[in-house]
């Protein structure tokens, strides 16, 4: 299949028009067989309940090209094991993990030919969808759910690229509450957080670092991305990352926890309080979308704490950890975990 004709070195984190997308409905009992559509458009009944009271959850993804010319999925029963967990907790169906991983892998071999070439940089972003199509006008579970998944190829989420990022500690807008959704992708965090985010911009910085719901005392997550913290103090070299019921369980963070001892790190996934930035000589925010982000400064209050030389440029951490991520993900690095789920032709 000859590859789409796109600018794959300039793509932006965007919606790029594919070929097809995926879907499925649960209704009496049973998940329906994958039916697949050119129709990027959704006909629910306006009563569903994704539309009135959120019974709605997605999952972000990439697809990559390999070194050797494989297109694979990157650990995509993870994802599926977190939406079916988020789906537990808001009273959805959760598509089987089977289905879930037939469905994701579908999607990517009907529209290889939007897989970015491997040295692009570029990824093709998979978008699983779980939403309520049920309608109900009493607050309760949906009886009818639709799985889709849509793919979209996009390049980098901030385009500083390994330019180190300006980060906003926020204290005052919650995205999640402490025995909220905040662990899981549902729909209602992201809107929950938008007002942060705006404010954040408008100020000049690039992301917002939520504080703990609770206290404000601890370090949380960005609006879509893990915060991390490299401590060196002589040899021993500590990767620093927040434990929190209010944050999302990254399969990102989890993946670079795992590199980090493979490289020799020692980590600690634990609460951070906010005063320890100043124990940090490199920061750093992670994600599927993010990779590894190099975080230069974080403003909080009238205290700017720097990291990285002034902020100026990425550590050496950062980058070993984004290369050996990245070096994985592309198979330029042995896939030593079993990470990969390779797409058939
Ligand atoms: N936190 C939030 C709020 C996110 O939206 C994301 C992105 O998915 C992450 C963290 C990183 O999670 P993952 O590594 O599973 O993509
Ligand atoms: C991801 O990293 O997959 C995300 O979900 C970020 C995003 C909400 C665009």
């Amino acid at each position: 299949m000859e590859r789409a004709n796109l600018d794959w070195a300039n793509l932006g984190f965007g919606l790029v028009p594919t070929d097809f997308n995926v879907r499925y409905t649960w209704k009496d009992g049973v998940w329906s067989s994958p039916e697949v559509t050119r129709s990027t458009d959704l006909v629910i009944p306006m009563a569903a309940t994704a539309l009135h009271y959120g019974q709605a959850l997605f999952e972000g993804m990439k697809a990559l090209e390999t070194v050797d010319g494989r297109v694979v999925v990157f650990r995509p029963t993870e994802n599926g094991t977190r939406m079916a967990r988020g789906a537990r907790k808001l009273l959805m169906e959760p598509p089987p993990l089977e289905l879930f991983v037939e469905g994701v892998t579908e999607a990517v071999r009907l529209n290889r030919r939007y897989v970015p070439p491997c040295e692009s940089g570029a990824v093709l972003y998979i978008r699983p969808l779980l939403i309520g199509t049920g309608p109900r006008v009493g607050v309760g579970p949906a009886d009818e759910y639709t799985f889709l998944v849509f793919v979209t190829p996009v390049g980098p989420y901030f385009t500083r690229g390994m330019r180190p990022i300006r980060v906003w500690l926020e204290e005052d807008v919650d995205r999640a509450a402490p025995n909220g959704v905040g662990d899981v992708k549902a729909a209602g965090n992201y809107a929950a957080g938008m007002r942060a985010t705006a404010h954040a911009h408008e100020q000049g910085f690039d992301v917002v670092l939520h504080t703990d719901p609770r206290e404000n005392k601890y370090i949380d997550e960005c609006s879509a991305a893990i915060f991390f913290g490299i401590q060196s103090t002589g040899p021993d070299v500590k990767y620093i990352t927040p434990q929190s019921t209010s944050i999302l369980a990254s399969v990102t963070n989890d993946s670079i926890m795992t590199v980090a001892r493979d490289l020799g790190l020692t980590v600690e996934h634990r609460p951070v309080e906010i005063t320890e930035l100043a124990t940090f000589q490199e920061a750093g925010c992670c994600g599927t979308a993010t990779i590894v982000t190099p975080i230069g400064m974080v403003q909080w209050r009238e205290r700017a704490f720097t990291f990285h030389e002034q902020g100026k440029v990425a550590g050496p951490w950062c980058r070993k950890l984004y290369d050996e991520l990245v070096g994985i993900q592309t198979a330029r690095i042995p896939d030593r975990h079993g990470w990969l789920h390779e797409v058939p032709r």
